[in-house]
C-alpha cells in the first residue's frame, strides 16, 4: 500500500518540480493540484496498489449494516476529490441518481466521466470541477442532501482540513455516512473527532488498514473511518 502513496508522491514531487520550472513561462493558473492530477491522472488510475485498495474500500462498505440491498435502492454520494472515481462508480446500484464526484483536475474528471458512461451512471452520477481556493464552498449546495460523502486520499492536498470536514458532515443527512480512507498523518483519529463531532457526527468505526493489507509500509499507515451523522447540532 506504500507503493501508492510513494508513487503518489512521488509523482507529486515530480510534478511539483515540473510546475516549479513550467511556472516561470505559465500563469500562476496551476495549482499544484492540477499539475500533480494532469501529469499523472492516468499513471495514477492504472495504479495496481489503487486497484487492491479499491477493492479493500469497496468490501468495507458493502460490510456496513446500512449498505443497501440489491433493489432497495441507491444512496445519494458525494465524493470530493474525486480523482478517476473508481471507487465512486464501483458503487454501482448502491449509487442514487444526484450523485456527484468533484475534483480539480479535467484529466481525471475525464477520466471518472469515462469510468461511469462505462459502468452505465451517465444518468446517475455527475462529475463537477470544484475549485481548491473556494475551500469546500461548492458543498453548500449539498447541505443535508446526501446518504454518503467519501474522502480517500485528498487531504495531504488540503490546507484547511478543519474546514474541508465541516462542509463534508454539513452535506450528509440525518442518519447519513462519511466514509474517510486518508493516511494517518493526514488525518489522525483525534483530530477526526473534533472536526466531525463539531457538526453532529460520531466516528462509528476505524479499521487501521493494516488489519486488512499485509504489506503495507509502516511510514505509510492508512486509516479507514467509517463516520455517522447522528445530530443536528454539536457533539459533547
Ligand atoms: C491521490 S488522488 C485520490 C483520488 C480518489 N479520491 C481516489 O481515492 O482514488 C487525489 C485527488 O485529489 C484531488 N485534489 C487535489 N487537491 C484537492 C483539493 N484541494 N480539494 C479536493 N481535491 C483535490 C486531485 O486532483 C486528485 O484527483
Amino acid at each position: 500500500m506504500g507503493q501508492l502513496l510513494s508513487s503518489s508522491k512521488a509523482r507529486l514531487s515530480e510534478a511539483t518540480s515540473e510546475a516549479t520550472s513550467r511556472a516561470a513561462q505559465e500563469t500562476a493558473a496551476s495549482s499544484e493540484a492540477d499539475v500533480y492530477a494532469d501529469g499523472a491522472a492516468a499513471a495514477y488510475d492504472a495504479d495496481a496498489e489503487g486497484l487492491r485498495l479499491f477493492e479493500v474500500q469497496l468490501g468495507v462498505l458493502r460490510e456496513q449494516a446500512w449498505w443497501p440491498a440489491p433493489d432497495a435502492g441507491g444512496l445519494v454520494s458525494l465524493d470530493y476529490g474525486c480523482g478517476p472515481a473508481r471507487l465512486l462508480c464501483g458503487l454501482g446500484d448502491a449509487l442514487a441518481p444526484g450523485s456527484c464526484g468533484l475534483d480539480p483536475s479535467e484529466s481525471m474528471l475525464e477520466l471518472a466521466r469515462s469510468r461511469a458512461a462505462d459502468a452505465g451512471l451517465r444518468d446517475v452520477v455527475d462529475f463537477r470541477n470544484l475549485d481548491p481556493a473556494q475551500e469546500g464552498a461548492e458543498l453548500e449546495s449539498f447541505a443535508g442532501k446526501a446518504d454518503l460523502v467519501i474522502v480517500c486520499f485528498v487531504m495531504y492536498f488540503v490546507d484547511d482540513k478543519e474546514k474541508i470536514f465541516g462542509h463534508l458532515c454539513r452535506s450528509l443527512k440525518s442518519g447519513g455516512h462519511l466514509f474517510v480512507a486518508e493516511y494517518e498523518n493526514d488525518v489522525p483519529q483525534a483530530k477526526l473527532e473534533t472536526w466531525t463531532s463539531a457538526w453532529g457526527c460520531r466516528i462509528a468505526s476505524t479499521l487501521p488498514e493494516e488489519m486488512l493489507i499485509a504489506d503495507i509500509d509502516e511510514k505509510f499507515k492508512i486509516n479507514i473511518f467509517v463516520v455517522e451523522k447522528v445530530a443536528d447540532q454539536a457533539l459533547n
